[in-house]
């Protein structure tokens, strides 16, 4: 892609629809489906639709500040990179191309549990701040052990993903055959072959895709056989925040947070951040969508802790709608890995990028000259009550 037709390309929609014609099949629905029916992915963002902005023009917002403070790092915009796995199968070290765009843009990038580098190999970019995710594993051993070693690579925060201690039910992954560690046998790669441009660009990477995490040093793990979902507790309690707590000296936060209830307990237990989150719709489908969840977590926290939140986030208005019901911050999922499908690096830059003047252009029509300036005085009316 050249720079001149990537610069062509605006909005999150069209980058989806390029991934499209990219990928194969397997790998784009790999990124683009959900659970189930997919209610909850659908939900997600249309649920933002229910979000009415009143602009307030005349407050003078000639330029905007569009940065947060939050964990002890300042991000230039209220929206960094959430963990996605395999982003490796979509451009050659996709982790790495990632989060160094992310770090170029001033912005987070949260390296998941399943990426196909290790949590070593992305701490070699220097790309900061950076955040690693983890679960709660039913060898507990497991998770201090991940917690350790990027506590050694210098990670920014630890992210404890709670609503993936089973596999969702993804059926276009059924369907397509696409397995977790993906398999890439002769039959996997001839049907991939109808994607030229992506088979010749990963032609070195295929036989390398894993789970680069779940192999320990001088330990021989079969990524064909091992049942990553498997080793995950659905036994977890907040017990196990609390051991966690203990071993993670850093910003501890909480991901796929959607009860009040729990956001409500989170600070008591040391945590320092909630994400609200479903996970993108790929775990329980039926559940709300974030966006309307948001607002019962954010106060039943009341201020103690921030909350970020997840899913949906196509458009820097959507942002804008989350911050002004109270979160401090969002994530990207999937237009991150559509971007880069697409580019690598550079389609990762270019969508921050799109995203970072989307939000500017709201804030200046709303009138807010900072992050602070979006509150719920902008909004028609209160969503959902
Ligand atoms: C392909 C893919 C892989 C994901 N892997 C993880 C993961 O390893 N850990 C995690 O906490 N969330 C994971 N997520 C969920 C995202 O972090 C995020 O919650 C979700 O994608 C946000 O919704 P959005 O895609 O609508 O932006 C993944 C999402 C996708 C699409």
């Amino acid at each position: 892609m050249t720079p001149e037709s990537l610069r062509r390309i605006n909005s999150v929609a069209q980058m989806r629809a390029k991934a499209r014609q990219i990928l194969p099949t397997a790998v784009f629905d790999l990124a683009d489906g959900a659970a189930e029916d997919e209610w909850t992915l659908r939900r997600n963002e249309s649920a933002f639709d229910d979000i009415q902005l009143l602009p307030r023009p005349l407050d003078g917002a000639a330029t905007r500040d569009l940065s947060v403070t939050l964990f002890g790092h300042t991000f230039s915009m209220p929206l960094m990179i959430g963990p996605t796995g395999l982003s490796g199968l979509f451009w050659p070290q996709g982790e790495q191309c990632a989060a160094r765009a992310a770090a170029a843009a001033g912005t987070g990038f949260v390296l998941s549990h399943g990426s196909v580098c290790t949590i070593e190999d992305l701490a070699v970019t220097g790309a900061s701040p950076r955040f690693m995710q983890v679960f709660i594993y039913k060898d507990r051993g497991f998770t201090r052990e991940l917690a350790e070693r990027a506590a050694a690579a210098g990670y920014d925060g630890l992210v404890l993903t709670i609503d993936n201690q089973l596999g969702g039910n993804r059926e276009r992954d059924i369907k397509n055959g696409f397995v977790f560690p993906p398999r890439m046998g002769p039959v996997e790669i001839g049907g991939m072959a109808v994607k030229p441009g992506w088979l010749w660009r990963m032609r070195q990477e295929l036989s390398k895709i894993g789970f680069g995490n779940y192999v320990r040093e001088g330990e021989k793990i079969d990524l064909e056989t091992m049942r990553m979902i498997d080793m995950l507790d659905p036994g977890m309690t907040w017990k196990d925040v609390d051991d966690l707590r203990k071993v993670w000296k850093g910003p501890l936060i909480l991901k796929g947070v959607m009860h009040p209830d729990e956001g409500r307990r989170a600070p008591d237990h040391g945590v320092d951040g909630v994400i609200v989150s479903n996970h993108g719709g790929r775990q329980l489908d039926g559940a709300a969508s974030s966006i309307e969840a948001l607002p019962g977590v954010v106060s039943a926290i009341g201020g103690k802790i921030p909350v970020l939140v997840d899913g949906g986030i196509r458009r820097g208005v959507d942002a804008v709608r989350a911050l002004t019901l109270g979160a401090s911050a969002c994530l990207i999922g999937r237009p991150q890995l559509f971007a880069l499908a697409v580019a690598g690096e550079e389609g990762v830059a270019r969508v921050l990028d799109i995203y970072r003047s989307e939000i500017d252009r709201v804030m200046a029509f709303c009138g807010a000259k900072s992050i602070a300036g979006l509150g719920p005085e902008l909004l028609l009316r209160e969503p959902w009550r």
